[in-house]
C-alpha cells in the first residue's frame, strides 16, 4: 500500500517498485488534493483508492491486506503551511495517527513514514544525524515532526513495525509546479519572471527522486524497525545557483530573475548525514548534472500539462 501515491515522490515510488517488483499487488489510496494527479501513475496496473489517510474507512479498505504500507501522502508545501497550517495538521499528524491505528489492527509486516530533513529544522554548519534533536520552524515541518513523533511513540508503546526516512529535497519528473524546480523551468520555458526569495542564498541537500526511492526501498527491506534513516544526495546548493542553472539549460537571460520578499521563518540551510542508511548497502546512483539535465527535458517535454498548473498557485 503506497499513499499519496499520484503525488510527486509517491508515484515515483509507484513507478519505480512496479518495475523492481513486478510480482508485487500495489495499492494506492491518494485523497487526489490539488498535488495529486492520477495522470502520474496511469501507465501502471496499480489499483487505485481515492480516499483520506485521516478516514479510517478509506485507509482500512487499502490497508487491509497490505504486508508493507508506505506513507508518503501529505500536505507538503512550506508557503501553504504558513497561510493554512490546520490542514497540515489533519494530514499529517492526524492523518498519520490514524494509518498507525490501522497497522495495529492490521497485520502489517513493515510500515515506513516518510518524514523530511525539515524536521531537524536549519544547520550552519556540519550535517544532522538521525541522533539529532529535531527543532522544526514552519508549520509543515512542525507537522511533519508530529508524525514522527507519533510512529516513534507508537513503537514504543505498542511495538508496531515501524521505520521513518527523513529526506532532502527532492527534484524529478512528476512534481506539481509549486515548488523552486519545476516552477522555475515552466516560468523560464515562458519567460516569465523568476521570484527568488530574500537573497537566494538558502541552501538545500538536492537529491534525485529515483535515488530517494531506492534509498526507501533499501530501507523497507534492509533497516532495523523502530530506526530513523537519513537520505541525502550530498548535493548542497543554493536556490540562485539552482536559478542560474536552469536559465542557464534553457538558455534564457538571468535579467528573468526577481528578487521577492524572503519567506517567513526560512531555513537557511538543511544538511543531511546519511551515512547510517549508505551502510545498508544503498547509494545515490545520479549525479546532480546529469538528473538536472533529465528533470529539464522532462518538463520541457510535459509543458503543456503542467504549465497551466502554476496558473492555479
Ligand atoms: N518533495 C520533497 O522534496 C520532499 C522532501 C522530503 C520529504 N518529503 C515528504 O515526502 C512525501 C511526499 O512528498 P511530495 O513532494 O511527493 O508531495 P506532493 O505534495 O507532491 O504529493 C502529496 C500527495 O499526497 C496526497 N495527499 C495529501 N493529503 C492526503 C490525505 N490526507 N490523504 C491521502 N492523500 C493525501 C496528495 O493528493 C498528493 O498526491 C511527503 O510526506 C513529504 O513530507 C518530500
Amino acid at each position: 500500500m503506497i499513499t499519496g501515491g499520484a503525488g510527486f515522490i509517491g508515484s515515483n515510488y509507484v513507478h519505480y517498485v512496479a518495475q523492481k517488483y513486478p510480482d508485487y499487488d500495489i495499492t494506492v489510496l491518494d485523497k487526489l488534493t490539488y498535488a495529486g494527479d492520477l495522470e502520474n501513475i496511469k501507465s501502471l496496473d496499480v489499483e487505485f483508492i481515492k480516499g483520506d489517510i485521516a478516514s479510517a474507512i478509506e485507509a482500512g479498505k487499502a490497508m487491509k491486506d497490505a504486508d508493507y504500507v508506505v506513507n508518503f501522502a501529505a500536505e507538503t508545501h512550506v508557503d501553504k503551511s504558513i497561510n493554512d497550517p490546520q490542514s497540515f495538521v489533519k494530514s499529517d499528524v492526524l492523518g498519520t495517527q490514524n494509518l498507525l491505528e490501522l497497522v495495529r489492527k492490521y497485520d502489517v509486516e513493515r510500515y515506513i513514514q516518510i518524514s523530511t530533513d525539515e524536521v531537524y529544522g536549519s544547520i550552519l554548519e556540519g550535517s544532522f544525524k538521525e541522533t539529532d534533536n529535531i527543532d522544526p520552524s514552519s508549520p509543515y515541518s512542525a507537522s511533519k515532526a508530529g508524525g514522527d513523533l507519533l510512529v516513534n511513540a507508537y513503537y514504543k508503546t505498542y511495538g508496531i513495525p515501524v521505520i521513518i526516512t527523513r529526506s532532502s529535497n527532492n527534484f524529478g519528473p512528476r512534481q506539481f509546479p509549486e515548488k523552486l524546480i519545476p516552477l522555475f523551468i515552466l516560468k523560464a520555458l515562458h519567460d516569465e519572471p523568476l521570484p527568488v526569495y530574500g537573497d537566494g542564498q538558502n541552501v538545500r541537500d538536492w537529491i534525485y527522486v529515483e535515488d530517494n526511492c531506492a534509498g526507501v526501498d533499501t530501507v523497507l527491506h534492509k533497516g532495523k524497525l523502530g530506526e530513523v534513516y537519513n537520505i541525502g544526495g550530498g548535493n548542497e546548493k543554493n536556490n540562485m545557483e539552482i536559478t542560474k542553472l536552469i536559465l542557464e539549460k534553457l538558455n534564457k537571460p538571468e535579467t528573468l530573475i526577481q528578487h521577492v520578499q524572503d519567506r517567513l521563518g526560512h531555513d537557511r540551510r538543511y544538511s543531511l548525514d546519511a551515512t547510517k542508511t549508505k551502510k545498508l548497502g544503498w547509494q545515490p546512483k545520479w549525479s546532480f548534472e546529469d538528473a538536472m539535465e533529465k528533470t529539464v527535458n522532462w518538463y520541457r517535454d510535459n509543458e503543456k500539462r503542467l504549465y497551466p498548473k502554476t496558473k492555479t498557485l
